[in-house]
This record gives C-alpha cells, structure tokens and sequence, in this order.
C-alpha cells in the first residue's frame, strides 16, 4: 500500500497545493495524474506564495521527485514558464522533475479550440479556464493526439502539422479566426527547452519506485464534483478526477493505493458555469468570498460561494472511498455569527434526500439546512484537537457523523504552518 492519493472532494480550488506541500514529506515521490495548466495549486510559507498549475506541488521539496503523468495534457509554454519562475525562486528541478512521454500534448489550436467552442455554446458555455484541456482530452480519445515523447522523434514537426490542419479546419467550422504565429514560436522554443529535462516511460519510473519502496502521494486536480463521468455533466472538466483516474493517469494498479485523503472546505466554492445547490447569491455569499480570497488562482475570476453542501460530499466520498477527510478554509467562518449545512435536498415533488438526482441541472433541488452556531473568535497555532473551540469541535464531529469519515486534518489559514493534524 504505497501509493496515497490526495483529491478534492468539491468543485476545485479545495487547497489541494497546500496540502500536497505540506505532507509531501512523508513521500519520495509526488505526481500528478490527471488534468493540466486548468489547475491553479497555491502554496504559501516562508513569505513566499505561489501557483503551480501543472508542476506537482512537491516542488519545493528538494529531496522528492515529482513526476507528471501519462494522464496530464500538458502545455509546454506554461511549463517552461513555471520552470523558470521556480528557478528564479532558487528552486532547481533539473533532477526532479519527470515528465511523462505519453502526457497528451496541447498545442496551440487546442486553446483555439477550446474559445471557439465556448464561444459557439454562448449562455450554455462551461466557463471553462479556455487552456485547451477539453480539445486534447478529446484527441487523445479519438487517437489523433500528439504525445510528450512525439518531440524526440524526428518527423514531429509534420505530425504537428497533420494535427494542426485537422484542428484549423475544425476552426473553419466555428469560422474562429486566430493568429497563432506568437503561440507557434513559443511552443517550439519551449519544446527545445523541455528536452533537457528527463522525458521517462512513467510507468516503469513509478513501479520501479514502487519496488524500491518509495512512497508515492498522488496529487489531484480539479474535484470530484468535476469528474467527466461523475461530476455536473456537461458542466465538467474532460478526466477523471476521482480516485480511479490516478491509477490510468501513472500506470499504477489499484492494489497499491492506500489512503484516500479527501479534502474539502468548510463551505462550499465553484467557478465557472453549472449547478450549484448551496450557492449564496446574497452578502453571505459575497462576504465568504471576500475574507476567503475566492478568487481563481489560474484565471482570477471571482468564485461563487455557498455553504457546505453533505449529499454532494457524501457522494464524493463514496465514489473515492475516501479514508481521511482533510478540511480546509475553517478561518474563513470564524467571524461568522451562524453557519448553515445543507444535510439535503428537497426534490420538486417533495420528496427529501441526501442523494444526487441524475441530473442536478435540470433537477431543482432545495437545500434542507441545518443551523450551526459559528465559533467567532481567531484560530492561531493550535497544537491539538481538544483546543478547538467547541463550536467548531462540533461542527466537524457533525460532518464526520453525517460522512462516516474522520477529519484527520483541519487547516486555518493558508500559510504552510496554519495546519492542525489529528494526532
Ligand atoms: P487548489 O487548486 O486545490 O490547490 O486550491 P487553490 O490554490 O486554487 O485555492 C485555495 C486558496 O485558499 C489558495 O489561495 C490558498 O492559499 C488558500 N488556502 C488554503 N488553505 C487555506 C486555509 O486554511 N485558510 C485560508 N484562509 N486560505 C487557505
Ligand atoms: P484546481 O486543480 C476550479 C473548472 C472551470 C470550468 C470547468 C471546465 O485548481 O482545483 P476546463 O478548463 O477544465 O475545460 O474547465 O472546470 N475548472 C476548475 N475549477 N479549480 C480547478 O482546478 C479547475 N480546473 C477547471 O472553471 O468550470
Ligand atoms: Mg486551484
């Protein structure tokens, strides 16, 4: 059982970064196995705060390898640019960083692609982060998708051109007119610089760590409420976030996961289009999004904002079979005089549930909340458990009873060392 699996439970943005850093050393490895340059994963200590979006989080962490899987699309521009903002923050990844061969390429008509589409849906569009995820998620699928280890080869250059042709008649059909030739330029000079990085066959890279021993911390993107199959579809990122993904996302069999840490915050946030139960659209809402900072760490658009929502956590948690539950943002509520939960949904014919119905966009549901009294007061180096104030000890033994999942890990702020564990 050597390969943990951290993954949000709600629609993104859950803090995953600040945990993946923060536990990453009880690992050797840490890897990202799905999604690409969409996530947005902040990290913040030492006076330093910063986004990764397609490196793993491990990164600071100079003894880990961080390996980016077979299941990422990757967008080589952005990683070059994230290499040489971690080398300017003294962070040298030369040794360890690992890149899939088989990660699916985005080019630049695949970002193309994705604005044309959005643009076409016009009021239905999916808010999508428009960083080409869905167009290369869709060419992997019908096998036309260029790979990581196709720029070692020596006819790459007309097999992009293959994909490019294909992809500009398809931008005839939406008549979407771009110029691509900066994004062209930037892209061969970044495939130039991501040569000097180790290109592996991450399958037998991470079973031969798994041989040796290594334990591996497999960091999602996205959350589960996103999944292609399991998330508000069509309202969806194009993978699986959920627990399954990180085994065809690294090549890792189901045998070797062990924990499942789940996280969540204590409330409830989403950006871009879809349905949203608990969504606020009032001053609580607006007040949640200003002392919790909700704002997209990858396109800065604001997040909408509501309270804890537990059929959808249940069901996350189901379909993950998460072991830990991780909670997060806990300081943004301490002002607040009252916090609710939706422990259900009121169906329009009446009937009362804590289950998802098969559609949640075309379903009305009416949140049933439950009232809690909030702790209002600041939390500030908490040592233990037992020194939470009882408001907030109650809450969290609440959603613990309602999930069937311990919390093992609250965090307070979004400093590195604002992080309780559960001893
Ligand atoms: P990720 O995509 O799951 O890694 O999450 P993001 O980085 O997109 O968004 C989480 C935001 O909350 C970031 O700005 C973090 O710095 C911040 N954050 C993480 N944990 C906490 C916390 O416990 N309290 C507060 N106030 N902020 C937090
Ligand atoms: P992290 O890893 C929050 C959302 C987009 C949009 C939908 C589809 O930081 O939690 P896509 O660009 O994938 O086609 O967008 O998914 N989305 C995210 N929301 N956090 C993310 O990543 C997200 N990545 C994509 O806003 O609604
Ligand atoms: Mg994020």
């Amino acid at each position: 059982m050597c390969m943990d699996i951290l993954l949000g439970l709600q629609w993104g943005d859950e803090g995953k970064g600040k945990i993946v850093d923060f536990i990453a050393p009880d690992y050797q490895v840490v890897a990202r196995f799905q999604g690409g340059p969409n996530a947005g994963h902040t990290l913040h200590f030492d006076g330093i705060k910063h986004v990764l979006h397609q490196i793993p989080s491990g990164a600071f962490r100079p003894e880990i390898k961080n390996l980016i899987g077979n299941g990422v699309v990757l967008d080589l521009h952005t990683l070059k640019n994230e290499i040489l903002s971690l080398t300017k923050l003294g962070v040298d990844l030369t040794r360890n960083l690992f890149i899939s061969k088989k990660a699916q390429l985005i080019i630049p008509t695949h970002r193309a692609l994705d604005a044309a589409s959005e643009k076409q849906k016009g009021e239905n569009k999916i808010g999508s982060t428009l960083r080409g995820i869905g167009p290369t998620y869709a060419d992997k699928v019908a096998r036309v998708g260029l790979r990581v280890g196709d720029i070692l080869l020596p006819d790459f250059k007309e097999r992009y051109n293959a994909l490019k042709a294909r992809h500009l008649e398809q931008l005839r059909f939406y008549a979407y007119e771009v110029d691509l030739q900066e994004q062209e330029e930037q892209f061969f000079e970044a495939v130039e610089f991501i040569k000097s990085y180790p290109l592996v066959d991450s399958e037998y890279f991470i079973n031969n760590e798994i041989r040796k021993g290594s334990r591996i911390l497999a960091e999602g993107a996205q959350g589960s409420l996103l999944d292609i199959d399991f998330g508000s579809y069509p309202f969806v990122t194009s993978s699986n976030t959920t627990v399954a993904g990180a085994c065809t996302g690294l090549g890792v069999a189901p045998h070797h996961i062990g924990k499942v840490l789940g996280i969540f915050k204590a409330y409830c946030t989403r950006v871009g289009s879809g349905p949203f139960p608990t969504e606020l659209f009032d001053e609580t809402g607006e007040r949640l999004r200003r002392i919790g900072h909700e704002f997209g760490a990858t396109t800065g658009r604001p997040r909408r904002c509501g309270w804890l929502d537990l059929p959808a956590l249940k069901y996350a948690v189901m379909i993950n079979h998460v072991t830990n539950l991780l909670m997060m943002k806990a300081d943004v509520l301490n002002e607040f005089e009252e916090i609710m939960v939706c422990t259900h949904y009121e169906l329009p014919d009446g009937t009362i549930t804590d289950q998802l119905p098969y559609c949640l966009n075309s379903t009305k549901v009416t949140p049933v909340y439950q009232r809690f009294t909030g702790w209002q007061c600041e939390l500030t180096d908490l040592q233990s458990f037992e020194e939470l104030p009882a408001a907030l000890a109650d809450y969290i033994r609440f959603i613990e009873q309602q999930v069937g999942v311990p919390v093992t890990l609250l965090s307070y702020g979004s400093n590195r060392k604002d992080t309780l564990m559960r001893a």
